[in-house]
């Protein structure tokens, strides 16, 4: 039987959707029952500025203990993907960029369980929505649970949570994936959410639990309308865009008592202009590095796998919504497109999907 696989990935992440006990290995020897190579999307040269080529990769036959190997059935583009082939940090080649993906399962690591061969990752949705989930999900509940601190809401707990009115979060950017993930969790958790996006996206955040949602063009304007809707007591943000002034804008809305501010990329502390009562914490850096590092997000902070256990429960009672998406054409041979349009800024309030099966000369037999 010929079968092709295409980008089969150590989903080192994906696996904690489910819960781990490294102390109890398996007895049984790992015997893998899939091909040894698989089709990949390559990186060749240093700021790739010939096209995208498919290329034949090799699949991991041995795993590590706690490691997961899923047999990709969409991916979704990550901001991250095309930014590191254009700022140079991709230095060895040829190098398979991507880790926003769904699949099903195809091997284990000996020390996982409650996982198994076959299981589709994410459960309850569709590969293609699943696939929005990975870096997005875990980048948000890092900011939300851990930075901001949070209380995870308790499993088996009647959600949303009732309102604390007292405490308003604002998620800066709400329309982007990682703060489309951030209204959520904090609007299931109790929280009044004041989110910013483009008049077109409004019906969009509130549909996620927004309570508030300010148009950001005009700066200023902006900056009053959420002092206002926070009645000058803000103290937590997500910043989910943290470029073009966003952080320093949002330190602007806290109230007197400063607060913590959580970013998605690194931001110099001079934003603060002297507000040593507001700490910045970069949310977004640390998963971009963990992930790029092939760390598992629980060494990062204990509270991950409580996260996902959250996010299970809120996927299974239809309570929690993957990003909208938006499949292009061709699967793979469609992710220069994909890139380019985030290069020129035109991806707005969507996540950019790749079914694999799409990809002309894909053969799954
Ligand atoms: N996605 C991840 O897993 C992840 C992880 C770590 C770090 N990051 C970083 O986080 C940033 C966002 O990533 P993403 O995937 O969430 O992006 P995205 O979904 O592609 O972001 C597009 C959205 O950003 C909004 N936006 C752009 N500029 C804005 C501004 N100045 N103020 C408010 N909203 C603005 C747009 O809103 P409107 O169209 O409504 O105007 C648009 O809907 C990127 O820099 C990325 O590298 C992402």
């Amino acid at each position: 039987m010929k079968q092709a696989l295409l980008a089969a990935l150590l989903a080192v992440f994906v696996g904690f959707f489910y819960k781990f006990r490294p102390t109890a290995p398996r007895l049984m020897s790992f015997v893998p029952h899939y091909p040894a190579t698989g089709v990949a999307l390559q990186i060749t040269e240093p700021k790739q500025k010939t096209a995208l080529t498919l290329a034949r990769v090799d699949i991991p036959q041995v795993l590590d203990g706690q490691e997961v190997l899923i047999k990709n059935g969409a991916a979704a583009q990550n901001p991250v993907d095309a930014k590191q082939v254009d700022n140079g940090a991709i230095t060895t080649f040829p190098w398979t960029s991507g880790g926003d993906v769904a699949g099903e399962v195809i091997a284990l690591g000996k020390d996982v369980q409650n996982i198994k061969v076959g299981d589709r990752i994410p459960k309850y949705l569709e590969y293609e929505e699943a696939s929005s989930i990975p870096l997005a999900f875990s980048t948000a509940v890092g900011a939300v649970f851990s930075d901001l601190k949070v209380p995870i809401p308790p499993a088996g707990s009647s959600l949303p949570l009732p309102p604390n009115r007292e405490v308003p979060v604002l998620v800066w950017g709400g329309s982007s994936s990682v703060g489309a993930y951030a209204i959520q969790v904090l609007h299931l958790s109790g929280y009044k959410v004041v989110t910013t996006a483009s008049p077109s996206n409004n019906e969009y955040v509130k549909s996620l639990g927004a309570d508030i949602v300010v148009d950001y063009h005009d700066e200023e304007k902006a900056v009053e309308e959420i002092k206002k809707a926070t009645d000058g007591k803000l103290s937590l943000v997500v910043d989910a865009i943290s470029e073009n002034h966003s952080t320093e804008l949002a330190v602007k809305t806290f109230g007197p008592d400063g607060g913590i501010i959580t970013t998605v990329l690194s931001v110099d502390d001079s934003v603060k202009k002297g507000r040593t009562d507001i700490s910045i914490v970069s949310s977004g850096a640390r998963i971009v590095y963990q992930c790029a590092n092939r760390r598992p997000l629980v060494t990062g902070t204990p509270k991950y796998l409580d996260a996902f256990r959250f996010l299970e429960e809120t996927l299974e009672a239809k309570l929690f919504k993957p990003n909208k998406i938006e499949v292009l054409p061709k699967g793979f041979l469609s992710v220069d497109d994909g890139w380019n349009r985030q290069r020129a800024h035109k991806i707005s309030g969507v996540k950019l999907v790749y079914r694999i099966a799409d990809t002309p000369g894909f053969v799954d037999v």
